[in-house]
């Protein structure tokens, strides 16, 4: 695909996917360098002077709020000589909060929206977005495109047993059922509930299903702590099913979380290159090209 006129910046964040989306674009590539200070703050420069359309290409995941902020100053370089520009933000952070659940609660997923009309983006792209919800929030277009069904393609080429995915909660349900589809199989979705107010998990009356034996792929937008994943292979494991893996579009995993996702009894990790780490196995930069 040849796109006359189209520069990519790869952020600091992002460079190996933000390279990967230029080569399929066939677009002039411009590089970043970071410096962090002590205090943490970013030098973000750039290697180039972007013309035409840019798209700056950089996912906010930990440390979110300096990745965040490097998008940020990335598209607002970009837009001093630019035509137009497109922010590709594969994980686009803060987008649980797109309501006021509790008094006093700030719909972060708006700020977020603000912050980057304000610094000039013409255009979002993102990938599984955590709450399609939170898109009315901003005035520019947001392209929300999904890793599901490479994630279920990679799971395909797999000898599995009578696979059953399942949703570790009811909002990716229809995710599951999309990348059952794939797989010729069925899907569940586990009735998973997080108390606003301390954050503990708990499974309610779910979904029933013949569990003996079969193999799981547990598939979610994000893995975070691991914590939902946890406690739904603790539940599929009472009901004495065969092998567990798990499949997401952005493996943050925060801390120890790929070790307690292991013990617990996962037997692998797969998620799409949105965050970079040893997880990846699924190269999302044919759908950003795609959707650009
Ligand atoms: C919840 O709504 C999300 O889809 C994920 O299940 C959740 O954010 C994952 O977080 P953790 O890994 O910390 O449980």
């Amino acid at each position: 695909m040849v796109l006359t006129n189209f520069t990519v910046i790869g952020g600091p964040a992002s460079q190996s996917l933000a390279k990967s989306l230029a080569r399929k674009l066939d677009a002039k590539y411009i590089r970043t360098d970071v410096r962090i200070f002590p205090d943490g703050e970013s030098k973000v420069t750039i290697d180039g002077k972007p013309v035409g359309k840019t798209i700056v290409v950089q996912s906010a995941y930990p440390p979110i709020d300096s990745n965040f902020i490097q998008v940020l100053s990335l598209i607002s370089k970009a837009k001093e000589t630019s035509s137009q520009v497109f922010a590709v933000i594969p994980y686009l952070c803060y987008m649980r909060q797109d309501k006021e659940f509790l008094p006093g609660e700030i719909i972060t997923s708006a700020v977020i929206a603000k912050m980057l009309k304000a610094v000039g983006a013409d255009k979002i792209v993102t990938v599984d977005i955590h709450s399609e919800l939170a898109i009315k929030y901003f005035d520019v277009p947001v392209r929300n495109v999904s890793a599901v069904p490479k994630l279920a393609l990679f799971f395909k080429k797999m000898k599995l047993k009578d696979p059953l995915i399942v949703a570790p909660d009811l909002f990716w349900a229809p995710q599951a059922k999309q990348f059952a589809k794939i797989l010729d199989a069925e899907s569940i979705a586990i009735n998973k509930q997080r108390s606003r107010k301390t954050g503990k998990l708990e499974i309610k009356q779910s979904q029933k299903r013949n569990f003996e034996g079969r193999d799981i792929i547990l598939v979610d937008d994000m893995i975070s702590t691991g914590g939902s994943i946890v406690k739904a292979t603790e539940y599929l494991k009472q009901q004495n099913c065969g092998r567990i893996y798990a499949a997401c579009t952005h493996a943050l995993l925060v801390g120890d979380a790929e070790k307690k996702i292991r013990d617990a009894g996962i037997l692998k990790i797969i998620s799409a290159n949105t965050i970079p780490g040893t997880t990846n196995a699924v190269d999302v930069s044919d759908i950003l090209a795609k959707s650009l």
